[in-house]
């Protein structure tokens, strides 16, 4: 799978029968400055929870694409009455197929209010299986010992883990939650951003190879196949 990388936790997936762009936080993303917003195509959407650090250009790209958004209940009604009409709400433990293949909605330690203030329902992360293989997004969680579950279901090919710290899962944790659900590779987000959040990369990088990963720090706007 080719992954496009927007900076924070804002990536798409791209597969042959749909584009899935997840969490995006681009124009008020000091990181992504050379990123234009509106070139960016998408025909999902899909929003781990309301915080403006996921939600800030979903909208806007939802609008100019006529995409669906995939969202917790809560969030996908705050997203359809700021216009956009073609929502899919879901909650914890609920998956749902698609023409690219079946999401299934996971919990994440979290919190999650929209950025006006309107409760945002609880935060999940997104358990994807596609023609071109499976994985897993955490969104913005702690560790937690329910994505051994996620690991017992067993096909995985990649994920991508918030590794910041400070408000998410850091390096150490991201690593074992990587052992939870079975993954040899990662796409590492939610870093970098902000200060709290600045990571050492080689040390990042070095932490997960000695425990036989790999973990990916793509440059804003670049990509990797994984
Ligand atoms: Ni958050
Ligand atoms: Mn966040």
């Amino acid at each position: 799978m080719k992954i496009d990388y927007y900076g924070h936790s804002c990536f798409a997936v791209n597969l042959p029968e749909a584009r899935l762009l997840f969490d995006p936080f681009i124009s008020p993303n000091p990181l992504a400055g050379h990123v234009d917003v509106d070139q960016i195509k998408a025909d999902y959407i899909l929003l781990s929870h309301g915080h403006e650090d996921h939600v800030a250009d979903a909208v806007r790209i939802a609008k100019n694409n006529d995409a669906t958004v995939i969202a917790a209940f809560e969030v996908a009604s705050w997203v359809n009455r700021q216009g956009v009409q073609k929502v899919q709400p879901m909650n914890h433990g609920g998956a749902a197929a698609f023409d690219f293949g079946r999401v299934k909605f996971v919990q994440a330690i979290h919190s999650s209010s929209l950025p006006d203030g309107t409760y945002g329902g609880n935060p999940g992360g997104f358990v994807i299986a596609s023609s071109k293989g499976s994985f897993y997004y955490s969104g913005d969680t702690a560790l937690h010992y329910d994505m051994r579950l996620i690991g017992e279901k067993g096909g995985l090919d990649w994920a991508a883990l918030c590794i910041g710290d400070h408000f998410t899962m850091g390096v150490e944790d991201a690593e074992t939650a990587a052992s939870f659900v079975g993954v040899k590779k990662v796409l590492g987000v939610h870093y970098d951003t902000f200060p709290p959040i600045e990571i050492d990369h080689a040390h990042a990088k070095d932490y997960f190879s000695k425990k036989g990963r790999q973990l990916h720090l793509v440059e804003v706007g670049g990509a990797v196949d994984l």
